[in-house]
């Protein structure tokens, strides 16, 4: 045993034995105190929750960030509290904390785990100077519906990706160690499915199949529970007419059973009581029992647990076993933060808010997060010395708070440096500049400033349009219907390509906006999400070539919500559509007897297409992908091939690209997706150099649960593509064969 393996072993030996000597002391009163959390936004929260600290029915608080009253109530929970135990304080610390980052939908769209690490470090950083030692992030909820308002908290539709963005988010919050000066306990939410509500509608019921939870919904949670994830938060909906909250196949069968996982799990914001709106349980009695029974160790914001868990141990209903288990789980995480040792906290002793360590991995990340959708003759970069004015218009050009996106509690606004003002500072006196609002908000109707637009894009040489959405248009509870963009703005875009200028639209949004009528109306399109506080410098430094955008589509973009869900790892069904087999409503003669022969599965009003793939991202060089070959033709079962391309910067300038790896197994006892994002890598290349990239697989990275819910490898033949987005060209394949058929290289 090494020696950090072996003081690993003792801390959690030591953890073990103190949980066991604390709770030997503890009355069942105080223990179903631990299994309770309270929010503290009534007022000063020392006063009114005092008294039930002092009784020792608080384990948890929520929504409190003054330092001095947290420092008052761990000092009551810890001084004046019977047993001494300290309290974890718990805050939604989504995208950064006093420095904003870009949304987490954004932040995927960097493919660079590194950086998702970083900023989930300073988060951590930042928040632990109020004494917030617990998060509510990732959220690592599989999103393949844009009309959804929370897929903007999430890091889009892929299990890879989000798998890997997921378990580095873990890691930047928890740190080495969780006792760290600066780390906080993580969250891996909304346990499990919460990302396919029908329609997009937050908080609505989902079905999913079992292959399907384990093949997609479940595994980024795994992927964050390898990380070493403290807890994990149940979802809101309904997984099968078993809502989440009270559903122990997913808390405790595959939780605990399967996955041996030994942190704790917290309800959603009062879930546990609203098992009865559901229509699960008859009344908050029972919603109690059915959550902790299932596997809920801790209740957030509600009082079920506080008012009724009593009394189903005293039946006898409830096993005071169980309740014992959840109170080992929340004290260990207590123990482990080290806040037995230290729970007061001293701002002074961690960074500065805002340092420069902060604003540098915002920035970099929101440059990374861009993604470059479209760029007709190469209009992007702009060359400053060419042109002698431009155009700023729209209403997320000059919008501070805007610019920040959804969950952003704490952010400070003050910090948000915003797209007018970083082109103001890059370009100078150089280049005359005109900035025109033309929409109060993004979703006016009022145009009667779009005289003014026009009027300043016909006098300049070009035009960059600030368009999207505002933040409180995605988020909880904020779904849409429609996701094109809001009020006048694509009136605005008609308007102002009136005026014969090149235009290019930045688009700063919560989620994935069908742009099919801008599409064609302008030269280029920079998707910038909600960048956050550093969003503007960011921009400018792409709109002028200073960086290269290199930002990868997380998520499909539908051409219209019809198409919805539309995401690459699709099954092919039996009528896959191509462009030979499908029928465009307008070539549909009139009386046309009704016919399905040699048709396939498509909508007739659009392409069978997404408007821009998974994957999908320009930059300002071309990136050539030559020569993918496998390792092996055949590989063992347990066995490792590896696929490799050349990779060639055939462009002008230095620049990132995303190389993604793409496997489909032909034939399986289960239907495959079509393509399944296997590796990525980001990779920088220099003008005129050629890399060979190679993506190790594994026989066991070819792995997926079956008709019996096990994992299994099945011997076959697989497809592997590499390339710059899902719609990979270059293909390779390999061949998976059983162990007793074994012939050539592995014989
Ligand atoms: C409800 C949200 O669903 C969850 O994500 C969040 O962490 C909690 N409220 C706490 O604010």
């Amino acid at each position: 045993m090494s020696s950090a393996t072996e003081n690993m072993f003792n801390r959690h030996e030591d953890v073990a034995s103190r949980v066991r000597s604390l709770m030997d002391q503890m009355t069942l009163a105080e223990k179903i105190g631990q299994m309770c959390q309270l929010e503290a936004t009534h007022g000063y929260a020392p006063d009114y929750l005092g008294e039930r600290l002092r009784a020792g029915q608080v384990g948890s608080v929520i929504n409190i960030v003054d330092v001095d009253a947290v420092n008052e109530l761990q000092r009551i929970a810890t001084e004046e509290s019977r047993l001494g135990i300290p309290l974890l304080v718990g805050r939604d610390v989504i995208h950064g904390f006093k420095t904003v980052f870009p949304i987490p939908l954004g932040q995927a769209a960097t493919w660079n785990p590194d950086l998702v690490e970083e900023g989930a470090r300073v988060a951590a950083l930042e928040a632990a100077t109020t004494g917030v030692n617990w998060t509510f992030a990732p959220m690592v909820d599989i999103s393949r519906d844009p009309r959804w308002g929370r897929i903007a908290e999430s890091f889009g539709e892929c299990v890879l990706l989000t798998s890997e963005l997921g378990a580095a988010m873990v890691r930047g919050f928890q740190g080495e160690a969780l006792d760290d000066n600066g780390s906080i306990a993580a969250c891996a939410k909304h346990f499990a499915g919460y990302g396919a509500v029908e329609s997009g509608r937050d908080y609505a019921t989902t079905n999913i199949p079992d292959t399907k939870l384990r093949n997609v919904y479940f595994k980024p949670f795994k992927a964050c529970i390898d990380a070493g994830v403290s807890t994990l938060m149940t979802s809101f909906s309904d997984l099968n007419g078993i809502p989440a909250t009270g559903n122990s196949y997913i808390l405790t069968d595959v939780l605990r059973g399967e996955w041996g996982f030994d942190g704790f799990v917290v309800s959603d914001w009062d879930s546990v009581r609203q098992l009865q709106v559901h229509g699960l349980t008859e009344n908050d009695s029972e919603s109690a029992y059915e959550a902790a029974t299932a596997g809920v160790d801790m209740e957030m914001a509600g009082d079920a647990y506080s008012n009724h868990l009593a009394e189903h141990v005293e039946s006898g209903r409830v096993d005071l076993a169980a309740i014992d288990a959840a109170v080992a789980r929340i004290l260990t995480i207590k123990f482990e933060l080290g806040l037995f040792e230290a729970s007061q906290t001293d701002p002074g002793s961690l960074p500065d808010i805002a340092s420069k360590r902060a604003l540098d991995a915002a920035r970099t990340a929101a440059t990374q997060s861009a993604v470059l959708l479209k760029n007709d003759h190469d209009i992007l970069p702009l060359q400053r010395a060419a042109l002698n004015s431009i155009a700023v218009i729209g209403p997320l050009a000059d919008a501070r708070y805007e610019q920040l996106g959804t969950w952003i509690f704490d952010g400070d606004e003050e910090l948000s440096v915003t797209p007018w003002h970083a082109i103001r500072d890059f370009v100078g006196d150089d280049v005359e500049l005109q900035y025109v609002r033309a929409m109060e908000n993004s979703r006016s109707r009022a145009n009667d400033e779009f005289h003014r637009a026009v009027e300043a894009a016909s006098k300049s040489d070009a035009v960059l349009l600030f368009l999207g959405e505002e933040s409180i248009l995605s988020g909880e509870a904020h779904s849409r219907a429609d996701i094109g963009l809001p009020g006048d703005q694509v009136e605005l875009v008609r308007r102002v390509r009136a005026a014969g200028r090149p235009v290019i639209a930045v688009i700063l949004a919560g989620r994935p906006l069908t742009l099919s009528d801008i599409v064609d109306e302008v030269d280029a399109i920079l998707y910038a999400w909600h960048p956050g506080a550093m969003g503007g410098p960011a921009i400018a430094d792409l709109l002028f070539g200073v960086e290269s955008p290199s930002g990868k589509l997380p998520a499909t973009f539908p051409r219209m919500v019809g198409q919805i869900p539309i995401y690459y790892s699709q099954k092919n069904g039996g009528k896959p559509p191509t462009q030979e087999n499908v029928v465009h409503i307008d070539d549909i003669d009139a009386f046309a007897p009704q016919t399905s022969f040699g048709m396939s599965a498509f909508h007739l009003d659009t392409c069978f297409t997404p408007l821009f793939p998974f994957g999908h991202g320009l930059s300002y060089t071309t990136f050539e992908y030559h020569n993918i070959r496998a390792s092996h033709e055949e590989i063992r079962l347990g066995d490792v091939v590896t696929v490799s391309v050349d990779l060639a910067n055939s462009g002008q300038v230095e620049a990132e690209e995303v190389v993604q790896l793409y496997t489909r197994d032909l034939v399986a006892s289960l239907t495959r997706p079509v393509k399944e994002l296997k590796g990525f890598r980001r990779v920088r290349l220099q003008p005129g150099a050629t890399e060979t990239i190679s993506f190790d697989l594994h026989t066991d990275d070819l792995a997926f649960f079956g008709r019996d819910g096990q994992r299994t490898v099945e011997p076959g033949l697989f497809h592997a593509w590499i390339g710059g987005s899902s719609d990979a060209a270059q293909r390779t394949e390999f061949r998976i064969i059983a162990p007793d058929s074994v012939t050539g290289v592995n014989a």
